[in-house]
């Protein structure tokens, strides 16, 4: 696909939602695309395309609508597929996102295949996502967490992760890029620390692919998961891809229609893998309109948008590094993707959200679902802002101004 010159302007013209005020005629400034990235037309359009054009079921009619969209459905597998570079479409398994996908795992291979005495390897860092399905399925099945413990400054002590990741470790559950700190972590070497064991890694991507390349092959890994709805699609459409042999190995989780072979009274068969995790009728326009926007990001390119948002990262540590009372949380803006989370002095995570909101500046506060990293951190919440490819040093300037008119506001100048 030929891509276009980086343009962030351009870019913020394709998605219509920068092109609104709010009361009072304030600007948007979105920089809460970590836990929701906004549409371009594109997608929109894509979408109400096929609801009023050709919407019918997938997989099931071989009329024309029915016939178009399994095609299309089919279309999308295979650009999921080259997106993170996989061997076969069949590896990739829609799901509604990256919690499902994440459980699928923990559920259709953990309850298989692990025992008393195994060992899931995890961290602190994890979304709760990618941290409660492994605790149930431990309490599940007997099996073991463990944790590779965190640096001072946040990241994965890789030197130690030797010491966790041990022959008893059947499974390393592991996040491309935190959703907190937006520390991105050494995937390549965390699968070759357990390949050395006999162990599988499943990938938490839901942070990292708007931001990098992956290369599920070239990096090892054997299970990747995430959403279309942080990646400039629609929301209800996730991502699992499982190495071939792996699917082929796991059983289902959830029965029904499309993901047998034989249905009888006294038993059932199950289809061959991605159908064998596909139960019921798939998001279709959503999937459809997930298709669109890796086509999108294609466009642009993921090594044009990851320049850009390094550049604004950087900006927005030196910004924020100047706000009497600012700590940021986690490594400085090396080896990190687009998120920037922090606390002030004296001043609470929600009540700063809300101020920034009356400014137009969309921020997140809380845990975000990683209370274990909180705990960690010492700290019931932070305030979270992160960026996307369609942000600029405008974005922040808003967010910095935002933030002395909060300060302002609670008298602490
Ligand atoms: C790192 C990470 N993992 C998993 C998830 C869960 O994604 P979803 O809610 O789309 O299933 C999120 C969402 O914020 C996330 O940031």
């Amino acid at each position: 696909m030929t891509q276009r010159a980086f343009d962030v302007n351009a870019i913020r013209s394709d998605f219509p939602i920068f092109s609104r005020l709010l009361p009072k005629g304030v600007p948007l400034t979105y920089l809460d695309s970590g836990a929701s990235s906004q549409k371009p037309q594109c997608v929109i359009d894509k979408e109400r395309d096929v609801n009023e054009q050709y919407y019918a079921n997938a997989y099931r009619g071989v009329h024309q609508f029915g016939a178009r969209i399994s095609e299309e459905l089919d279309e999308v597998r295979d650009k999921v597929r080259a997106f993170i570079a996989a061997e076969s479409a069949d590896e990739i398994v829609f799901t509604s996102g990256t919690t499902m996908s994440i459980n699928l795992v923990a559920q259709g291979w953990g309850r298989k295949y692990l025992s008393p005495g195994d060992v899931i390897v995890i961290n602190e860092m994890e979304h709760h996502a990618n941290f409660v399905p492994w605790q149930f399925i431990a309490e599940q099945t007997g099996a073991q967490i463990e944790f590779i413990p965190l640096t001072d400054d946040g990241r994965l002590d890789i030197e130690k992760a030797a010491d966790v990741i041990t022959k008893r470790t059947k499974l390393v559950a592991v996040c491309g890029m935190s959703n907190v700190t937006g520390v991105i972590n050494p995937i390549e070497t965390i699968c070759s620390l357990a390949r050395d064991v006999g162990a599988l890694v499943l990938v938490d991507a839901a942070q990292s692919v708007p931001h990098a390349l992956v290369n599920v092959v070239a990096d090892g890994i054997d299970f990747l998961a995430f959403s279309g709805h942080k990646l400039f699609g629609p929301s209800g459409i996730g991502v699992l891809y499982g190495r071939r042999e792996l699917l082929d190995a796991m059983d289902p989780v959830f029965c029904g229609g499309h993901m047998i072979n034989t249905v009888s009274k006294s038993q059932s068969t199950w289809a061959d893998p991605p159908a064998k995790f596909e139960a019921g009728t798939p998001a279709i326009t959503q999937t459809i309109g997930l298709g669109t926007a890796i086509d999108y990001v294609n466009s642009i390119g993921l090594t044009a948008i990851h320049d850009h948002e390094q550049q604004l990262l950087r900006y927005a540590h030196e910004q924020l590094e100047k706000i009497p009372g600012m700590r940021i949380h986690g490594p400085g803006p090396v080896q990190k993707g687009p998120i920037v989370s922090f606390t002030i002095d004296q001043v609470a995570a929600e009540d700063l959200a809300q101020l920034l909101s009356r400014k137009g500046v969309f921020v997140r506060h809380g845990h975000h679902c990683t209370m274990p990293l909180h705990d960690w951190l010492g700290i019931p919440a932070t305030t979270r802002a992160s960026f996307a490819m369609y942000n600029t040093t405008v974005d922040v300037d808003a967010l910095v101004s935002g933030i002395h008119f909060a300060r302002e506001r609670l008298r602490l100048t």
